[in-house]
């Protein structure tokens, strides 16, 4: 059989039950999936994602230890250890340590996947090791965590970028026509940085790369482009309910 990948753009229109038992990849561009991994690659020992700001600090009450991160319209939480910058998640600060991580519509987007069978989270920063990962997989759903109920360029972007890789290696594989947009899309802004024009370029003019570039955090959207940086694969365990490196 050859493999096939649907693409889902926005993650709050998909409804999780049509997971069930499949692989599926979450990407959140900016910035969710970008510090995750940079957070793995850190030696983090895990990272419980989580949708409310209360639930993580409750974490903190219940375990001193644990390191608390995310963001809020971008910006650091009060009382959180780290923001949402993946250059903050440096081994120093993470390297065995467990940290309880909630954002505004990447950990949302996880929460969706919980009957799925095998979660992996994907960025530009680990698209090579990713499209290595899902390589024996029959159907792959690619999981778009977008911005505030839209659909984000950037996720569609990397989705497309997977997709273009994925055929490349299989070109029997078959794909949705969500798919199609978003590789026929990452081809065009491809063929754009290949002529000089820089990805981190693209993304900040996405809403999510304005927001952060007004808040003074485009260092942020230069790192989130740096693709294949990492080699780390960051897993969700949808039993524990912890990300850690694939095994
Ligand atoms: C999110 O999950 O909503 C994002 O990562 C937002 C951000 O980084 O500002």
């Amino acid at each position: 059989m050859h493999p096939h990948i649907n693409v889902h753009l926005l993650a709050s229109r998909v409804a999780p039950k049509s997971f069930a038992g499949r692989t599926v990849v979450v990407i959140d561009v900016l910035r969710a999936t970008t510090t995750i991994a940079a957070a793995v690659a850190a030696g983090v020992e895990e990272v419980i994602p989580c949708g409310e700001v209360e639930e993580a600090r409750s974490w903190k009450q219940r375990d001193p230890r644990v390191l608390l991160g995310g963001e809020r319209g971008g910006l650091p939480i009060e009382g959180f250890d780290l923001g949402n910058s993946p250059l903050e998640y440096t081994p120093e600060r993470l390297a065995g340590r467990r940290l309880v991580f909630t954002t505004t519509n990447g950990t949302q987007a996880m929460l969706r996947c919980r009957q799925a069978g095998r979660v992996l989270l994907g960025a530009f920063v680990n698209l090579e090791a990713l499209v290595q990962a899902v390589a024996g997989d029959p159907t792959i759903e690619l999981l778009c965590a977008g911005r505030l109920g839209a659909i984000s360029r950037e996720d569609s972007l990397l989705a497309g970028a997977i997709v273009d890789r994925f055929q490349l290696r299989s070109p029997s594989t078959t794909i949705s026509d969500e798919a199609a947009l978003a590789r026929d899309a990452w081809q065009a802004v491809s063929t754009r940085v290949k002529n000089g024009v820089s990805l981190a370029k693209t993304l900040r003019d996405g809403a999510a790369g304005r927001n952060l570039a007004a808040i003074g955090l485009d260092r942020d959207i230069y790192a989130a482009a740096q693709i294949d940086a990492v080699r780390v694969v960051p897993e969700l365990d949808v039993a524990r309910w912890w990300i850690r490196p694939m095994r």
